[in-house]
């Protein structure tokens, strides 16, 4: 089965329902080493919990971003990951590392990119007064969230919304859209070729799931 590294800085709910799939038959796939830039992450926890090697490296130990991402990803390769899933990772990481990987490493983000990049993205959607909202799988480059879009999951935005009951509906749907993404992906029916996703060999709009 396609062998999974997840990237992890908190909660860890997104890899949770990884493992959940896995765990449950609906998704063929390992999960072969949760990693995280936050020693305290609860995501290493519920790697442990599972019987997964769990790592955390702390970016205070190195001189740069590139020799925290070298010494991250050459723990990282030690594992043989197939697909890399950055699964609530809150760091940049260095375009070097991410183009030696090309096509390899995903992630999630709570917005409908290309709208609202980086942080605070349910506050985003809110004060730009958009009716819908959600979250986007993408392949990861250098451009900081702006890879190629593999697949999205809408939620409305609704009347006395805030951003938590907001970001409580994304995350919903971010469970099961992560879990279709990387079945899609574990199954070879999804790649990047040049700067667009292809699904079954053809380039397209993102896919709609969850
Ligand atoms: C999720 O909402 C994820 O989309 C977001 O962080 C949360 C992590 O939750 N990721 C980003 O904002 C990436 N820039 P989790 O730890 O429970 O999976």
């Amino acid at each position: 089965p396609c062998r999974i590294a997840a990237l992890a800085s908190g909660r860890g709910s997104n890899l949770q329902a990884l493992l959940d799939a896995i765990d449950g038959g609906s998704l063929a796939a390992q999960v072969v080493g949760v990693f995280s830039d936050r020693s305290k992450a609860a995501a290493l926890q519920r790697a442990r919990d599972a019987g997964i090697p769990a790592r955390s490296l702390s970016p205070k130990a190195f001189a740069s971003r590139a020799a925290f991402d070298a010494a991250l990803f050459d723990a990282i390769d030690e594992v043989q990951p197939d697909l890399i899933v950055c699964a609530g990772y809150m760091r940049l990481i260095s375009g070097g590392a991410v183009d030696a990987r090309r096509g390899r490493i995903i992630n999630i983000h709570p917005s409908l990119l290309p709208a609202f990049k980086g942080l605070h993205t349910h506050q985003q959607a809110l004060d730009a007064g958009v009716a819908e909202h959600g979250a986007s799988v993408h392949f990861v480059t250098p451009d900081l969230d702006g890879g190629p879009v593999i697949a999205q999951a809408r939620v409305p935005v609704l009347p006395g919304d805030d951003a938590d009951t907001l970001a409580a509906r994304v995350l919903e749907r971010e469970h099961p859209l992560l879990v279709e993404t990387v079945r899609w992906l574990a199954a070879g029916r999804i790649a990047l070729a040049e700067d667009a996703v292809q699904v079954d060999g053809v380039a397209g709009p993102p896919l709609q799931l969850a």
